[in-house]
């Protein structure tokens, strides 16, 4: 929620410091698009330049060319997802100081922020926007300037790290001062910053996104941490300016990764990169003898087998990834798995004991609902294990130990090769459990691996083969006013994750269901023509599922729906009864998530494609949900 980016540059004055900005930010605009601005500091300036525009980053840059700021030394700049007055040029970043000097731009909630705007307004300070980040922009201002008749000179980090203890709720705030046009501070209370290291040049980012484009060095901020660029230099502190160490590390990915590399959208592109999400996420974690090697998650053997039961906390997509897992930690491992969404776990005093071990699945790392569980559990005495995609981000980082999964940067809002990376990297975990308690035979832990392995494989299969199938039938539903998606054992979260994406993207009312549920209300929705997709498990194997959900088909078809399946290639049963069918090559049934989720990923893109949508950035949302 809402893209920051900060550059310090060594030439005094050129156009890189807004060239800088306005790339970063282009990369950014998946974590909010409401509106975007920057700000510029030079010496020599006595005011700070800055502009800001509604709407997508392109109002922002039609903007510039007619109006072009000067060169500058340093840059801010800022892209929205409004939590705090509508999106509009005035509530858009930066905000500016009352006298000009400072320009600020903040990703979070200032929880007091009327209480200090009271305050302000007491002492003479206006207001123009409905947001809380001028109320900081005013705050610093009048800090900054305390500052200087103190001490005579002016120091922002200082006045940063003051205003940072005065701030409550999630925050991190980036500033320049015209007073000290070399420099841009930031500080942070949960909400992410990352500091990328360039040759003479730092840049500050809510995501490595921002500044991938020119280095791959970074370092991660801790919580309550301050920070100054200055050209080369980078100094970290504690909010009252003792020295902190920060964490360095290396993106793992090129700057390419995070482009469209001639895909349509971003959603085509990676929906068609789950084969190499999968493949990637199994990558490195096996020793020669093919048993799994977890080490890099820097848990003892030991730990692991005094694991009792498993909580997994997550939100959204990522919940239903861990829901799948579920069903197969159970099966195989022989213990209890929970899955919880995040806003709800915290709030209904879980039991966590010091042999639980909580799974926080996230794609971003900076879900805040998620983060405040997995601080909660921690507390509590629980063991945290992250499976998250994002380096540096601070749900690894608070974690007590990480298994990342390695689907590369997921720059639509949809998330969709992160889901198949979640469940392979929760398999690979409830597989390690297995193989450290002995639940199973080291032969029965390699077949399942053997089948993992050939999942990409399928993933494919279903994008070359099913792509033509998928479309034709999002064209003849193009109208429909809902949709109903109906699965059972693990086709039951594919179900709920199917439904999430057509409605997240295609804004068509859509509900899942686990199928045996339809009975007992949900059948009451099914008229003439209601289109009902239905997760079809395999008819070999626990074949009682599948004559159960043939039952479910026939039963809504009975009653006037319009039926698509996602089924096994060749299911006699689903030829006979469903109007459509997405098929799948034959795999096990706890591997068929990683494939059924496929065509609908491919169903919700198309459908609102064919509505004329954004499919990378629907209406309302963010990639990264930052606030609670
Ligand atoms: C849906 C979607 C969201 C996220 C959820 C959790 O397509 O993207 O439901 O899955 O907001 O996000 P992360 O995984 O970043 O914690």
């Amino acid at each position: 929620m809402c893209g920051i980016i900060g550059y310090s540059g060594q030439i005094s004055v050129s156009t890189k410091p807004l060239e800088v900005c306005l790339q970063g930010l282009g990369r950014l605009e998946y974590r909010g698009y409401d509106s975007a601005g920057v700000a510029l500091a030079a010496p020599g300036m006595e005011e700070v330049a800055w502009k800001k525009k509604a709407g997508r980053l392109s109002n922002l840059e039609e903007s510039l060319k007619k109006n072009p700021l000067p060169g500058a030394q340093v840059a801010i700049g800022h892209t929205r997802w409004a939590t705090n007055g509508v999106p509009s040029d005035v509530n858009a970043h930066p905000h500016i100081s009352q006298d000009n000097k400072i320009a600020l731009i903040h990703n979070g909630i200032i929880e007091n922020a009327a209480a200090l705007k009271f305050d302000l307004e007491s002492e003479g300070y206006t207001f123009v926007s409905a947001t809380d980040t001028e109320v900081a922009a005013k705050l610093l201002g009048k800090i900054a300037n305390q500052i200087i008749e103190e001490t005579g000179t002016p120091n922002l980090f200082e006045a940063v790290r003051r205003m940072a203890r005065m701030l409550t709720g999630a925050f991190t705030i980036l500033a320049v001062d015209v007073r000290q046009p070399d420099i841009v501070v930031g500080a942070r209370h949960d909400s992410p910053l990352v500091v990328g290291l360039g040759d003479g040049e730092s840049f500050l980012g809510s995501d490595v996104a921002a500044f991938v484009a020119y280095t791959k060095e970074a370092l991660e901020l801790g919580q309550d941490q301050a920070v100054q660029i200055q050209g080369g230099n980078v100094t970290v502190t504690d909010f009252d300016g003792n020295v902190a160490t920060p964490k360095h590390f290396t993106v793992d990915w090129d700057a390419s990764a995070a482009e469209k590399g001639g895909w349509p959208s971003f959603m085509d592109k990676e929906i068609h990169e789950d084969p190499e999400a999968v493949a990637q996420t199994l990558l490195g974690r096996f020793d020669l003898d093919g048993s799994l090697n977890l080490d890099e998650v820097h848990i003892d053997e030991e730990v692991f087998r005094s694991i009792d039961k498993i909580i997994v906390i997550a939100c959204g997509t990522a919940s239903y990834a861990g829901f799948v897992a579920k069903y197969a930690i159970e099966h195989w491992v022989r213990i209890p798995v929970e899955v919880e969404l995040a806003h709800e776990f915290r709030y209904r005093d879980p039991i966590l004991t010091p042999r639980t071990l909580v799974v926080a699945i996230s794609q971003s790392g900076e879900t805040m609902d998620t983060l405040m569980a997995l601080r909660h559990a921690r507390e509590q005495g629980s063991r945290v294990l992250a499976i998250c995609n994002t380096q540096g981000s601070t749900i690894p980082r608070e974690a007590d130990a990480v298994l990342y999964t390695h689907a590369g940067p997921e720059i639509a809002v949809a998330s969709t090769k992160a889901f198949v990376a979640q469940i392979t990297a929760a398999y690979l975990l409830g597989l390690y459990l297995a193989q450290v308690k002995g639940t199973m035979y080291r032969d029965e832990i390699q077949d399942i691996l053997r089948d993992l392995r050939a999942m990409p494989e399928k993933i494919q299969w279903v994008l070359d083969n099913q792509a033509d199938t998928i479309h034709d039938a999002a064209q003849k539903l193009i109208n429909a006013h809902s949709f109903l998606f109906l699965g059972r054992h693990v086709g039951y979260p594919v179900a709920l994750e199917g439904a999430l994406k057509l409605k997240e993207i295609a804004y068509t009312f859509t509900e899942g269901f686990a199928a045996g549920e339809l009975k007992h209300g949900p059948i009451a929705l099914v008229e003439e023509d209601e289109p009902v997709v239905v997760i079809v498990p395999s008819p070999r194997g626990r074949n009682i599922l599948h004559d159960k959900i043939i039952s479910n088909i026939q039963e809504v078809k009975a009653r006037g729906a319009f039926t698509v399946a996602v089924a096994e290639e060749g299911d006699p049963d689903v030829e006979q009864y469903a109007d459509v069918i997405f098929w799948r090559p034959q795999c096990p049934t706890l591997m068929s998530p990683l494939v059924d989720v496929v065509p609908l990923q491919l169903f919700a893109m198309d459908t609102a494609e064919l509505k004329k949508l954004d499919v990378d950035k629907p209406r309302n949302l963010a990639k990264s949900v930052t606030v609670e």
